[in-house]
């Protein structure tokens, strides 16, 4: 979302669920509003383990939840946005997800997953407190995987490098929407998990506006061994 659209600068919001339909109603029409490409990071993260059930958490408009489906996942993607939601439902294959319009904050799955996945999301909670909760989703052997951006990196309110690679130009991050590695590892317990990765990556994307932006990633992949 750029600021000049939005009546609320990025550091005033509270990231709630009008926040979030505004959003995906103002980036219609926007070129580049479906990514051509999955997330990088779940592509690599992913790509060698075993397919099962899968939740993408804060879907957007599907494209990474498409993707898992197309490998074999039985897949969830989960969004506060009714606009993400029929974005993602009008999207070619779209049948093989299961879409679900759900405030992750407050919403109780009932069951568990062997791959919880969640790219950019940033809710009206504390940004840890969002990722243990995800955390608890996750089924004993599968596998957490957190893609954030990352804290202290050009992500202040104004000049963040935007929302994933396919929308937000403009967008800044405050700092209660970025997230360090080493937080996001201590939040889990080394009684419970086993960190695979834990790395923070910097990559350039082309921006709806036609920009090149730097994005700067914090990559956490864990398994919960119980
Ligand atoms: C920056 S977008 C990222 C979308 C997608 N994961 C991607 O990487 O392109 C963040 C997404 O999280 C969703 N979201 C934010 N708060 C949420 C909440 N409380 N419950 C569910 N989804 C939420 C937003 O609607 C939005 O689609």
């Amino acid at each position: 979302m750029a600021e000049q659209e939005g009546a609320r600068a990025p550091q005033e919001h509270g990231f709630d669920a009008p926040y979030w339909q505004q959003h995906w109603q103002r980036a219609q029409g926007r070129p580049g509003e479906h990514r051509a490409v999955p997330n990088p990071h779940l592509v690599r993260e992913v790509e060698g383990l075993a397919p099962g059930d899968a939740l993408d958490a804060g879907c957007g408009e599907g494209g990474d939840a498409l993707w898992l489906a197309g490998r074999g996942w039985r897949v969830v993607g989960a969004d506060v946005s009714a606009e993400a939601l029929a974005r993602a439902a009008g999207r070619p294959g779209a049948g093989s997800v299961a879409w679900v319009r759900a405030d992750l904050t407050t919403w109780d799955p009932g069951r568990r997953f062997d791959l919880v996945t969640t790219h950019y999301a940033h809710p009206a909670m504390p940004q840890l407190a969002f990722y243990g909760r995800l955390a608890g989703w996750v089924a004993p052997g599968g596998t957490l995987l957190v893609v954030g951006h990352l804290r202290g990196a050009g992500h202040g309110a104004g000049h963040g490098a935007g929302h994933g690679a396919g929308h937000g130009a403009g967008h800044g991050h405050p700092e209660g929407a970025t997230v360090g590695v080493a937080d996001v590892v201590a939040r889990l317990d080394p009684a419970a998990w086993d960190v695979v990765t834990a790395e923070e990556h910097e990559r350039d994307v082309t921006a709806p506006d036609g920009r090149q932006r730097r994005l700067h990633d914090a990559v956490v992949r864990a398994v919960r061994r119980s």
